[in-house]
Formats: C-alpha cells, sequence, structure tokens
C-alpha cells in the first residue's frame, strides 16, 4: 500500500473557516439568500456546496437594491461598501482580520506621508481592496523596483512568499530616504509553505490539493514542484490517474487554505487504494 503523508496544517486557514461558518449561519438564521461579493473562496467544490446551503456568489453589487450582502475574506473595494451603506443593504463582514491589517497599516502609512508600495499581485482581490480603500494612491510591485521618493511605505499582500517580499523591500531599500515596512505575510501561508517544503524533500511525490483558481494554493503548487518535480497540482481526487503511482510507495499532500480537509482526505483514501 502506497504510505500517504498529509501536512499538520491542513483543511481551511482561520480565516476562510471564520468566513464560512459566517455566511452559513447568516443563510440559515435569515432564511434567505446570502450574497458573497464573487465567490466566498476560491475553491469551486466549496462555492457548490454554500450554494446548495443558500450562498450565492454575485459579481455586481451595484445592481443590487435588497437582499443580504456578505464581505469575503479577502475583502471588498472601498466603493462597493459605499453602495451597500447607501443602500442600507444588510451586510455581513466577513473580510479575514489579518487582511483587514494590511488595510491598517497601508492606510496608516498614507496618513502619514508615506508613498504606499503594496507588495503582491495586482490583479489578487485583497490587494485590489486595499488599494481601494487608499483611493488607488498606492504601487503594488512583485519584484524588484526603484522608486524615487522620500519616504516609502510597504505591506505585503498576505499570501504572498517571502521572498518576493524581500526582493521588492530590498530593491525600495536602495532608493528610499526613509522605509518602514510591515511585513503583513499571514502566519497560516508561512507555516503551510514550510511544512509543505520539509514533507516535499522526503517523500516520491507531492500532490498539492486546491483550486486552480486559488493564488495560494498555485504559490505553494510552484514552490513544492522546486523541490520535488514529481508534484500535481489537482483540485479533486478524480483527477488522480493510477499510472501516477507506478512504483511510488510515498506520496505526501498539501492544501491552499481554502481547500476543505474532506476533499483532502477522500484524495489520501483514493491514493491509498491505487
Ligand atoms: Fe486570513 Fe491568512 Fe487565511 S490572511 S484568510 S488566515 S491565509
Amino acid at each position: 500500500m502506497i504510505e500517504v503523508i498529509k501536512t499538520a496544517h491542513i483543511g481551511f486557514c482561520f480565516g476562510v473557516n471564520r468566513a464560512v461558518s459566517k455566511v452559513l449561519k447568516a443563510a440559515e438564521e435569515r432564511k434567505e439568500t446570502v450574497h458573497t461579493l464573487g465567490p466566498l473562496l476560491h475553491n469551486p467544490q466549496m462555492v457548490e456546496i454554500l450554494r446548495q446551503k443558500g450562498v450565492e456568489p454575485i459579481d455586481d453589487v451595484f445592481a443590487m437594491d435588497k437582499g443580504v450582502v456578505a464581505f469575503r475574506s479577502h475583502g471588498i473595494m472601498k466603493k462597493e461598501e459605499e453602495h451597500i451603506k447607501a443602500r442600507g443593504l444588510p451586510s455581513i463582514d466577513a473580510t479575514c482580520p489579518f487582511v483587514k491589517r494590511v488595510r491598517k497599516y497601508a492606510l496608516y502609512l498614507k496618513k502619514h506621508g508615506y508613498k504606499v508600495v503594496i507588495a503582491g499581485d495586482e490583479r489578487h482581490p485583497e490587494v485590489r481592496s486595499v488599494l481601494s480603500y487608499l483611493d488607488n494612491d498606492g504601487m503594488v510591485l512583485d519584484n524588484s523596483f526603484s522608486i524615487e521618493a522620500k519616504k516609502i511605505g510597504v505591506v505585503s499582500q498576505t499570501t504572498l512568499d517571502q521572498e518576493t517580499f524581500s526582493e521588492v523591500v530590498s530593491s525600495l531599500a536602495r532608493s528610499a530616504g526613509e522605509l518602514r515596512v510591515y511585513n503583513t505575510i499571514c502566519e497560516s501561508t508561512k507555516v503551510r509553505r514550510a511544512e509543505a517544503l520539509e514533507l516535499a524533500g522526503r517523500v516520491e511525490m507531492m500532490l498539492v490539493v486546491g483550486g486552480k483558481n486559488s493564488s495560494n494554493t498555485t504559490k505553494l503548487f510552484r514552490t513544492v514542484k522546486a523541490v520535488q518535480p514529481l508534484a500535481y497540482h489537482i483540485e479533486t481526487e478524480d483527477e488522480l490517474r493510477p499510472e501516477w503511482f507506478a512504483g511510488i510507495r510515498k506520496v505526501g499532500i498539501a492544501g491552499g487554505t481554502s481547500t476543505p480537509e474532506a476533499i483532502i482526505d477522500r484524495v489520501a483514501r483514493r491514493v491509498k487504494n491505487f
């Protein structure tokens, strides 16, 4: 039988767990659909389960003039929040407190005259949300860059890897008169990455389980693949192919912060049965 080893931290992170609990509780208590601005989490299977329980993603809050709205763990755009307040729509704030911390530091830096840099991916909803609260008066960087500004303040996307963050910060240090840095990478991301890396070094194959649209799962997969070239990114056990496992005796499994533990357990069971 193939030995399967999972990383210690698996299943939803604190912020995703909190968001899922909040919206499910609201949908049950209010007996009406709760609308999330975009999918609540980057995991298509879980989004479908939530849909069946009365949690429905929407793209455009501006078309809404009634119904309950939930802010997802990545946060919300400032204009969306203003619209929700102006319309008096009932809302559930499921923004992860660690994401709010990024926003808090970014606003603090702006208020104190720093040119604000968010180290991260400009397309990621969390980064777009933080930028919107800065009234788009900030820069997003994911590699070395030089800025001519006396005072530069840096925060990071919560799911950024430490290497990219360090690269951005050290490049800015060359030109900044004053550089203030808040490392706001979330502990959950760091721990999962470290555990996955350690595990990848002592197994013959790694499986990284999570949404293909999940930024943290995709980054986790890239990290793992650099150490263990025999690695696959899958969303569910149905993507596993028996031929992958010919001659393999030890498989490691890691998961993204929005991957339900139940899916990981199903993957582990399927692998053991090959
Ligand atoms: Fe929050 Fe960190 Fe998860 S920022 S949503 S606890 S990955």
